[in-house]
């Protein structure tokens, strides 16, 4: 549940009786109608019968999560565990301490959501709690709201702790750990009481369990349904708008100084206008900071002649997010070397992306990428002496390569910038690739401003391409195709936007 918070002594509250008659009286009749249905609502409900059918009998808790602090008495804007926001259809900023339960009953599963309802205006919450009252934070849903909008069963979260230890030692229970710490502990006490086994193997069993159901529910989202996909399709239109106003302000970026905060903050107007906000830190990386791979400090100036590495993503609502790579000359024209580092890796990311089918696997990306990656830095004369392409292939004794791209070229993409990431290895790297799965492909080339084994033509050259790409019947479809790539295709998109 929430971090303890002291109250400092200071402050002191208005506590007459006379006080909380006046506050609690006088304000209009709160609204009557009842929300509707949410789209999603019968998506998150098949996917909770897939969870249920999986853990039949069981009692399965998904918790939110609760709000952290940022710093004393400040918090962070709540983002629920993506679990639960899948399982629910809730995104934003909601629901704070809520835990979802699946309560085994014959043939399935109840859904009861527990939650923190709207408080009655003659509560001290209403007017008090800085944390969660509604003169502090704005209005809740009621239990009924929530049941309208989602479809499942709600309850107050005060009911949670009793209906959960409910029978505990007759029933195996799991939960996602890594949710709600706090929770997950009196969770931990509540087995560990209701037990038979010695303290030690028991806590094996129950981590083993809740391990279990984890990789469950990241496998559960390797496929996205029809829903997931339009989602995916908004968060990719919305960051492709957000590309646009990169561009149009590059020069402005140029001219303030400290141009890599420029480009953050304008990637971030729109990320938080068009969706939820950005779905992760976006890394916004001029010139050598490029290859730093997950540059986000984004301090730098942006200078005329260098590139610009952007990779950022819009999070919609729902919390799904696009996550794509381009790499722009500042001046509007790459450099010879520039145009030769990008056109490699750009044929890496060809080669990836026709990898995206059907039967082939996951890791069948990486492949065909990092093959074009390597023998472009062979034909270079890059590699070690002696080191062909199949040789620096080579997964024991090779892999020279890497010193320029360390980094994967694939995850799989949805609520979760890296998503389904607790998935084994067999579902994921090593699994066939299906038809609504959607996953980056991001190969990159980084030749450090240090690096003594590259010419220096090449020092201080970073580039990466990433696109979305979903798993069809047939093959694939890029969903950020319409954000241009190739090298001409950047330069042309630029002026457009640059020159009108
Ligand atoms: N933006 C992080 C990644 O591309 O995986
Ligand atoms: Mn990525
Ligand atoms: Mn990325």
């Amino acid at each position: 549940m929430s971090e303890e918070q002291k109250k400092p002594e200071h402050r002191s509250r208005p506590s007459s009786a006379a006080f909380r008659t006046f506050v609690s009286s006088g304000w209009a009749p709160r609204r009557t109608t009842t929300p509707e249905r949410a789209e999603v609502a019968s998506y998150a409900a098949a996917r909770r019968q897939a969870l249920s059918d999986r853990f039949a009998g069981e009692r399965i808790v998904v918790p939110a999560g609760g709000l952290k602090v940022r710093s004393n008495d400040c918090d962070y804007v709540f983002r629920p565990h993506s679990a639960f926001a899948h399982l629910t259809g809730l995104g934003g900023d909601r629901e704070p301490d809520a835990v979802l339960v699946l309560e085994p009953r014959d043939g399935g599963h109840d859904a009861i959501l527990y939650f923190r309802p709207l408080a009655g205006r003659d509560t001290e919450e209403f007017f008090a709690d800085s944390r969660y009252g509604e003169f502090w934070v704005g209005a809740r849903p009621s239990i009924e709201d929530i049941e309208a909008e989602l479809g499942l069963t709600a309850r107050h979260i005060d009911e949670y702790a009793d209906a959960v230890a409910k029978d505990a030692g007759s029933l195996t229970i799991r939960v996602v750990r890594d949710a709600d710490r706090d929770l997950t502990e009196k969770l931990d006490t509540v087995r560990a009481s209701a037990s038979e086994t010695d303290e030690a193997s028991e806590t094996e069993q129950v981590e083993a369990a809740d391990d279990e159901l984890a990789a469950f529910l990241s496998t559960l989202r390797l496929v996205k349904d029809e829903w997931e996909i339009e989602q995916m399709r908004l968060a990719v239109a919305a960051t492709s708008d957000g590309f646009d106003a990169v561009v149009a302000d590059l020069p402005e970026a140029v001219r303030r100084g400290r141009g890599e905060r420029w480009v953050e903050g304008v990637f971030g107007l729109h990320a938080r206008h068009a969706g939820n906000g950005i779905g992760y830190d976006s890394i916004c990386a001029s010139g050598d900071h490029a290859n730093t791979l997950h540059w986000i400090k984004n301090t730098g100036d942006v200078n005329e002649g260098d590139l610009l590495l952007l990779d950022a993503g819009v999070e919609v609502d729902s919390l799904f997010t696009a996550d794509i790579t381009r790499t722009l000359p500042v001046s509007g024209t790459y450099t010879d070397a520039q145009r030769k580092v990008y056109e490699a890796v750009l044929a890496a990311q060809e080669a990836g992306i026709a990898a995206v089918k059907p039967g082939n696997k996951f890791s069948d990306v990486h492949a065909a990428a990092i093959r074009v990656i390597a023998e472009h830095l062979h034909e270079w004369g890059l590699l070690p002496e002696g080191v062909d392409v199949e040789a620096t292939l080579d997964k024991e004794h090779g892999q020279y390569h890497r010193r320029w791209m360390v980094h994967g070229t694939s995850h799989h993409l949805g609520i979760d910038v890296h998503d389904c990431a607790l998935a084994r290895k067999e579902d994921y790297m090593d699994a066939e690739l299906r038809p609504g799965m959607i996953l980056t492909v991001e190969p990159g080339l980084y030749f450090k401003a240090d690096d003594e084994l590259v010419p220096q033509e090449l020092r201080g050259i970073g580039v990466r391409i990433e696109d979305d790409v979903l798993v069809t019947a047939d093959g694939h479809d890029n969903l950020s195709a319409d954000i241009p790539r190739t090298a001409d295709d950047v330069e042309a998109w630029i002026r457009r936007i640059q020159q009108g």
